[in-house]
């Protein structure tokens, strides 16, 4: 969307209270808002951020840009949670108000200690020249929720051979010693994860490049690193920036994905791994943040977005929201994401349903519009099975398994209103080649979450369709069983 640089840079601050409101009257009578996922009051929303459990709760912060659609100057946003369902709105968390972050308080992480949640976070500056300096900073919130901000950034250059592109940082502890991996542009345009080590939070010692064998085709820049282990393996996560689609994958803009290997040491910052895969096989979702829950479960919440990207809703003064949570787990160095358990809390009416379809398809003459949808297809003998989705006046959005081509289809080219040159088209696709298909949906007001397989492979993507397109119905052209339950939210 075209905003001037001027416009970009305004602060909520300097907006008459007036004119705010009249902004969140517009954003409050937008369609598409959604009823069960985070979403920015006004303007945009971006990465998640600063996920933590801290003093009894769940904290998630969001970068936000609160006057219009666009990626202008960026505030953290806080909203706290006992259960990850329902959240409670605790307001502006960081502004970007200091030397060290005039031009945008970027993403970051959380780490929580005995009293305090510490907030890493990149200050984004720039000079008269426009020319950026990032620092990474930190920030503290106590039990109260009051946050303050340090005076002084903990990395305050850039080390030699990375380019401006230098942000994100994520702070862990390992082996009593605090480590700081750094999403990196290399003065050669390859995207990189640097990493600093401390033994106070203080004092930071620069450690080099992780070194990876992720280096053909790995783009140029590698957003918002995490790293975590699972007993003996490891997770190196990123959003890298430039990568080219190959055949199904990488169809999106830009990627966010992982590597799992050998839990890294960090003497030598050398990770030994298998090859990088996409988190979902969908439309929208980017930089997403893990946290370990009081439970011990690693949770992550995603950005429901995407960067470079218009969206449907900018004409109503809004952009995007985070997807819901997914609770990680690694079984023989597969990575499965499911969703998190206590979103069962949503359901409101319960239906049950059973089929057995030859070669035609059933409809479910659904009205519901926001539900989850548990349906497992069983002793398939087809090419093709499926389901379609908010159906109705020549709308549909179709998802299906070609056993033909070992593939899972999603398509949405005709699910309603689409955003406009939206890259590498309306249909994705994946590798999959299973018995059985056992498909659990989240369909929101406007978006739609497919985990497939218990947590194999998830489809996301935004949907702007009509009111009163909720038909669903399941299709083959064999034979197959159809089990399935249906919870209105
Ligand atoms: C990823 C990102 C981060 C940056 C933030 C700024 O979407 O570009 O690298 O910190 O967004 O909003």
């Amino acid at each position: 969307m075209e905003w001037p640089r001027e416009k970009r840079y305004e602060r909520l601050e300097n907006l008459p209270e007036e004119e705010y409101n009249k902004l969140k009257e517009k954003v409050k009578n937008s369609p598409y808002r959604q009823k069960f996922h985070i979403q920015p009051n006004t303007g945009l929303l971006n990465d998640p951020n600063g996920f933590s459990y801290f003093n009894g709760k769940y904290h998630i912060f969001y970068q936000w840009f609160p006057l219009g659609p666009v990626h202008g100057v960026k505030y953290w946003y806080h909203l706290s949670s006992t259960d990850l369902v329902t959240f409670t709105d605790e307001g502006i968390a960081m502004k970007p108000d200091t030397v060290y972050d005039s031009h945008g308080v970027f993403s970051g992480t959380g780490l929580t200690s005995k009293d305090k949640l510490f907030l890493f976070y990149t200050g984004n500056t720039r000079d008269e020249n426009w020319i950026r300096n990032p620092y990474q900073c930190i920030a503290v919130m106590d039990k109260e929720g009051k946050i303050t901000k340090n005076d002084k950034p903990f990395i305050n250059k850039v080390p030699d051979g990375y380019t401006d592109n230098f942000r994100d940082p994520k702070v862990f502890i390992k082996n009593g010693k605090y480590y700081c991996l750094v999403g990196a542009e290399t003065d050669d345009n390859k995207g990189a994860i640097v990493y600093y080590s401390s033994n106070d939070l203080k004092e930071w010692e620069f450690r080099g490049n992780l070194k990876t064998d992720f280096s053909e085709n790995s783009g140029f820049m590698w957003e918002c690193p995490d790293y975590f282990e699972f007993e003996d393996k490891a997770v190196l996560m990123f959003s890298p920036q430039g990568m080219e689609a190959v055949g199904e994958k990488y169809n999106n803009i830009f990627q966010s994905g992982y590597l799992i290997g050998e839990k890294i040491d960090f003497e030598k910052g050398e990770f030994k791994h298998q090859e990088f895969k996409e988190f979902d096989r969908g439309f929208e979702f980017y930089a997403p943040q893990t946290m370990e829950d009081n439970k011990g479960r690693r949770i992550l919440i995603g950005w429901f977005g995407l960067p470079g990207t218009d969206s449907v809703t900018d004409k109503y003064d809004w952009a995007h929201c985070l997807t819901i949570p997914r609770v990680l787990e690694l079984k023989n160095n597969i990575l499965y994401q499911k969703p998190l358990p206590e979103l069962v809390k949503l359901r409101k009416s319960e239906e049950e349903f059973s089929f057995k379809l030859n070669n035609n398809s059933v409809n479910l003459k659904n009205e519901k519009r926001t539900y989850e949808l548990d349906v497992n297809f069983e002793n398939i003998k087809a090419e093709k099975v499926g389901m379609k989705f908010r159906v109705g006046n020549n709308e549909e959005t179709v998802f299906f398994y070609d056993l033909k081509n070992n593939e899972l289809v999603f398509d949405r080219t005709h699910s309603g209103e689409l955003t406009e040159n939206f890259e590498g088209g309306d249909i994705r696709k994946c590798k999959f080649k299973e018995k059985n298909l056992k498909l659990h949906l989240f369909l929101d007001e406007s978006s739609a979450e497919i985990f497939v397989n218990d947590g194999l492979e998830v489809f996301s993507s935004r949907l702007y369709n009509k009111m009163k397109n909720n038909e669903i119905s399941f299709f083959t052209d064999g034979e197959i069983e159809i089990k399935g339950k249906l919870w209105e939210i």
